[in-house]
C-alpha cells in the first residue's frame, strides 16, 4: 500500500509498505480521507516522543475491510471515522474497533473533517466547562477547527455571549459565519475586553494569554486549558484565589482519553457526529490536498495560512 513514513531526517517521504493486519480488538479500514490538524506540526517538530521512521495521520474515514480478534465480523463493510495513535496517512490504517465510529449516511469526506476536533470541542463545552445556558463563553484560536466547532457546540447547549479571538482581520472574517457574537485580534487581548468576565474560557494557548484569561473569569467561571499553542512555559495558579471566587482551572486531553477511557471519548465523537449529521454544526473543510503533498498541508496549517480543516484525499 502507499503510505507516508516521517523519516529521522523530519522529511515525509511517499513509500510502499505492507498493508497492516488488524490485532485483537482492532479493524482495518481502507482511507478514503484522512483529517490534517495541529498535532501533526507538534509531532514534525518534535514535540511528542514518537519514534521515527513512523506513519503519521491521526484520524481518517473510510470502510472497514477486516477485523481482528473479538470483534464482530459483521462490521466489516461498515463505512467509519476512525481515530488513531498513528498510520492514517496510508491506504489502509488500523484502528481500536471502539474508536471506529459508523458513520451511516454522513459522506466520507466530511466524516474525515471530524477528526479529533469534532470530540474534542464537543467535551470542551459540554464535559469539561460544562457550558449552561445563559453561560458567556471567551474561545481562543477561534478559526481553528476545534474553535469553529465549540461555538457551535457552545451555541446548541444555550450559551449566551460569545466572544473568540483570532489573529488577523482575515480570520475574524471567517470565524464570524460560526456565530461569534464578536470577534477580537490576538494583539487587543485582553485589553479591548475591559472588566467583562466570562464564565467559560477555552484556552489552548498557554503563557500570558492563560494568566489574563484568569482574570476575565467570572464567580464560578471555568478556565479550560487544552494546548499550548504559543508556549510551553508553565503557568501557576493560585487555588486559594480561584476558591474565593468558586472559579476552576480545567484541563482536557482527548488523546489521554482515547487511552484510559476510550468508550468515554467514542461517545462524544458520536454525540458530535449526530449533531453533525441532522446539520446543527457545520465542519469547513476548506483545503483538499494528495496524500503525496502532506508536507505543504502541514507546513500551510503551522504557517497560520489556513483556516477551518484540511483534509489529504486517499482513495
Ligand atoms: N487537549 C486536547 O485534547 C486537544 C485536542 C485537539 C486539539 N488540541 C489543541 O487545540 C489547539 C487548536 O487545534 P486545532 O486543531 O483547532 O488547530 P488548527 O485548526 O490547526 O488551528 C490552529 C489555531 O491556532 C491559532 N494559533 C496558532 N498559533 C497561535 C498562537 N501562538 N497563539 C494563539 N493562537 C494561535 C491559529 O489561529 P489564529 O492565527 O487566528 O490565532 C489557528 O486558529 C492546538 O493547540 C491543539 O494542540 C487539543
Amino acid at each position: 500500500m502507499k503510505a507516508v513514513l516521517l523519516d529521522t531526517d523530519d522529511r515525509y517521504r511517499l513509500t510502499e509498505l505492507d498493508e497492516p493486519t488488524p490485532g485483537p480488538g482492532q479493524v482495518a479500514i481502507r482511507v478514503a480521507y484522512a483529517g490534517v490538524q495541529w498535532g501533526d506540526t507538534m509531532v514534525r517538530d518534535g514535540h511528542f516522543p514518537v519514534p521515527r521512521p513512523f506513519v503519521p495521520g491521526f484520524e481518517a474515514s473510510g470502510i472497514i475491510t477486516a477485523v481482528g480478534e473479538g470483534v464482530d465480523a459483521g462490521r466489516i463493510g461498515e463505512p467509519v471515522a476512525v481515530l488513531t495513535q498513528a498510520g492514517a496517512y496510508a491506504e489502509v490504517v488500523l484502528a481500536d474497533a471502539v474508536l471506529a465510529l459508523g458513520i451511516g449516511d454522513l459522506p466520507q469526506r466530511t466524516a474525515a473533517g471530524l477528526g479529533w476536533g469534532a470530540p474534542t470541542a464537543y467535551d470542551l463545552i459540554n464535559t469539561a466547562a460544562h457550558v449552561r445556558p445563559g453561560d458567556r463563553v471567551l474561545i481562543h484560536a477561534a478559526a481553528g477547527s476545534v474553535g469553529t466547532l465549540a461555538v457551535q457546540f457552545a451555541r446548541s447547549a444555550g450559551a449566551g455571549r460569545i466572544v473568540g479571538v483570532v489573529g488577523n482581520e482575515a480570520r475574524a472574517a471567517y470565524a464570524a459565519q460560526f456565530g461569534y457574537d464578536e470577534l477580537l485580534l490576538r494583539e487587543d487581548f485582553p485589553a479591548r475586553l475591559g472588566d467583562e468576565e466570562f464564565d467559560v474560557i477555552l484556552d489552548p494557548v498557554g503563557g500570558s494569554t492563560r494568566r489574563a484569561g484568569l482574570g476575565q473569569l467570572a464567580p464560578h467561571g471555568r478556565l479550560v486549558a487544552y494546548g499550548n499553542l504559543s508556549t510551553f512555559e508553565p503557568v501557576l495558579a493560585d487555588t486559594n484565589n480561584l476558591l474565593m471566587q468558586g472559579q476552576s482551572l480545567v484541563t482536557y486531553n482527548s488523546n489521554l482519553l482515547s487511552r484510559t477511557h476510550p468508550e468515554r471519548l467514542a461517545d462524544s465523537a458520536r454525540r458530535a457526529l449526530a449533531l453533525v449529521a441532522d446539520g446543527r454544526v457545520r465542519v469547513d473543510i476548506t483545503a483538499e490536498y494528495e496524500l503525496a503533498d502532506l508536507a505543504v498541508a502541514v507546513q500551510r496549517l503551522a504557517e497560520g495560512a489556513t483556516h477551518g480543516k484540511s483534509i489529504l484525499r486517499i482513495a
